[in-house]
């Protein structure tokens, strides 16, 4: 007998949230800040403004508000969830995890928590190891997240990158109790030969923090961002394929793409790929930049709430990040 076959639960998402902090950084902000344009910023992005956390305002404060949204959206209690993943880049420390630190905010007592660092593929990931957990019927009901701060690990010197990021959350609620949606497929990738070209240096075992590593701004995030453009196209588009192929699909077959919100050019080279597929994009990063791990279960809950993503919808969830780190999902919704 083919046990996983004829043991594995269905996983739906049963509930969305998402927050954006108040603060708004523009273009013209920025202008005043870096030796930028608001034009260039446009053209080479499609970002026109980003949220921006207080100081006092963090990771695991967003996602407590995002995860609160979810749960509420879901019509459950904070204790019936039994496992809370975040995918963060910028969590609240290096240790304990975040996902402990929102467990103490929103008094879901009977959780387990940790964190999974993939970094703009995060959210993707989470939810992957999540269903894993559902699927089995190891736990019932999971609070996945993607929350970053990424204002706290962005070099505002370095007008290649500081231009790109926004702060946010987004969570979802996935159980195996209901056959309302369900995740139909995913495929997950990762390529650990390319862990130079975006990362962040300073504060781990090979550079621990001292002075000179704060001298050289080695905290921030570092990105050579032609290259990683590059690899970001080729392994969304490979991504998307294999993703499809897995359950007998193309992409006619699906209603929206919900892609990581890195740069609108990658976005346009991937659909220009798939049939100018331009108009199932969901695309939210105009309005709140490159959130990584944040990005995907935003604009999701945003696509949900406002009415667009309907009852039988097929979503096709595609990311990438640093690592490399990539993956893409098929929800039924
Ligand atoms: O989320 C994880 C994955 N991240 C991504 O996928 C990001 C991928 N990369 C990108 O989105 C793009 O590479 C960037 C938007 C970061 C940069 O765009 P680009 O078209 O690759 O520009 P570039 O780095 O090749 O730079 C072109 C020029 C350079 O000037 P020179 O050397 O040609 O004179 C840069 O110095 O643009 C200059 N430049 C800027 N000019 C005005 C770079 N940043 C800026 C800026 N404002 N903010």
């Amino acid at each position: 007998m083919n046990v996983t076959e004829t043991t594995l639960q269905n996983v739906a998402i049963i509930g969305t949230g998402s927050y954006l902090p108040e603060k708004i950084l523009t273009n013209s902000d920025l202008e005043k800040m870096i030796d930028t344009s608001d034009e260039w910023i446009r053209s080479r992005t499609g970002i026109e403004q980003r949220h921006i956390a207080r100081d006092d305002e963090y990771t695991s404060d967003m996602a407590a508000v995002a995860a609160e949204r979810a749960i509420e959206s879901a019509g459950i209690s904070a204790e019936d969830i039994d496992i809370i993943i975040v995918g963060t880049l910028s969590p609240d420390m290096q240790f304990p995890n975040t996902a402990c630190f929102v467990q103490g905010k929103i008094g879901a007592k009977n959780a387990i928590c940790f964190d999974i660092e993939a970094a703009c593929s995060g959210f993707l990931f989470s939810l992957e190891t999540a269903k894993q957990f559902l699927a089995t019927g190891t736990y019932s009901t999971a609070l996945v997240i993607g929350a970053e701060k990424l204002s706290s690990v962005t070099d505002w010197e370095d007008r290649g990158t500081c231009i790109l990021f926004g702060d946010g959350a987004g969570a979802v609620i996935a159980t195996n109790k209901t056959d309302q949606n369900k995740i139909i497929a995913s495929h997950l990738g990762s390529d650990g030969k390319l862990t130079h070209l975006l990362n962040i240096p300073g504060g781990g075992s090979i550079n621990p923090a001292s002075l000179q590593t704060i001298e050289d701004r080695m905290h921030f995030m570092k990105m050579t961002g032609n290259e990683v453009f590059k690899h970001a196209v080729r392994c969304m588009c490979k991504a998307i394929k294999q993703v499809t192929a897995k359950c007998d699909m193309t992409i006619d077959d699906i209603d929206w793409v919900i892609p990581h919100q890195a740069n609108m050019r990658i976005i346009q080279a991937i659909a220009s790929r798939f049939d100018n597929s331009i108009d199932k994009f969901i695309i939210n990063l105009d309005q709140v930049g490159n959130m990584s791990a944040a990005s995907v279960p935003v604009a999701m809950d945003e696509a949900i709430k406002s009415g667009k993503i309907k009852k039988g919808d097929k979503i096709l969830s595609v990311v990438f990040g640093g690592g490399f780190t990539w993956g893409a999902m098929i929800i039924e919704w």
